[in-house]
């Protein structure tokens, strides 16, 4: 079976959880995407719910699919987000933002009642780190940002390059909100929660892809099987 095929499996699981009525985030990356093609052919089929959308890229494919939006202007709660990841571990801890979208991602997911995370199982790791850490910062000022974030990462027990993240055109990437993002080869993060508390007050960072406690359940696609996983 291919990775793809796996990540619709775990979309496929989430999807069970969805009931009508109900007010759903809406993920970014190749996962989130098989979740809302099939929460769309249940939409086409007379499922109402309403989404928000993670990101400008999932908005396109949501409207694609035929799913009713709104925005977290016009509502301040959801009952649910299903959205994909690049790293979890057993706490149901994350690194996300590998497609740029991580602000959204955790506006919404801080909004939401419950989170499920889908993934093939290659996401699985004991210790977050080896998916190079995406922290999204502001333009201005961005030499001093990188020193405030190097000081941190020495004080977590971590170190690694910091490298800014290049579009397809050659240029620095430039996320929905207008940011850029540094991405960190940090290696094993041996206190995932301390590194995202002492990065979040860092003025230059926007948001880093540290998502703790924020997950309530894990749908892992393997060839033999869906595992789910709840955070104890
Ligand atoms: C988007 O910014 C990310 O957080 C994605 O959720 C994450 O990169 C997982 O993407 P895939 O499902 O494409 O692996």
């Amino acid at each position: 079976m291919t990775l793809d095929a796996l990540k619709r499996q775990a979309a496929a699981r989430a999807l069970e959880h969805v009931e009508a009525g109900m007010k759903l985030g809406l993920g970014t990356g190749s996962t989130a995407k098989h979740f809302v093609e099939l929460l769309g052919e249940r939409v086409r089929g007379g499922l109402k719910v309403i989404g928000v959308p993670t990101s400008e890229a999932t908005r396109a494919d949501a409207e694609r699919c035929g799913i009713p939006l709104t925005t977290l202007d016009e509502l301040d709660r959801l009952d649910l987000t299903v959205d994909g990841a690049d790293e979890i571990d057993p706490s149901l801890n994350l690194i996300k933002g590998g497609g740029g979208a991580l602000l959204r991602e955790k506006i919404v997911a801080a909004a939401s009642d419950r989170m499920i995370v889908i993934a093939d199982e290659t996401k699985w790791v004991t210790r977050l780190g080896r998916f190079p850490l995406p922290i999204e910062v502001i333009p201005f000022g961005l030499a001093a940002t990188r020193h405030a974030i190097a000081g941190v990462f020495a004080k977590s027990g971590v170190s690694g390059q910091m490298v800014i993240r290049k579009g397809p055109d050659g240029h620095a990437f430039v996320t929905d909100g207008g940011h850029w993002i540094v991405d960190a080869h940090l290696g094993e993060i041996p206190d995932a929660s301390r590194l995202a508390e002492l990065l979040n007050p860092i003025p230059g960072v926007v948001e880093h892809g540290l998502f703790i406690g924020m997950a309530n359940q894990a749908m892992l696609a393997g060839a033999q099987e869906i595992r789910v996983v709840e955070r104890r």
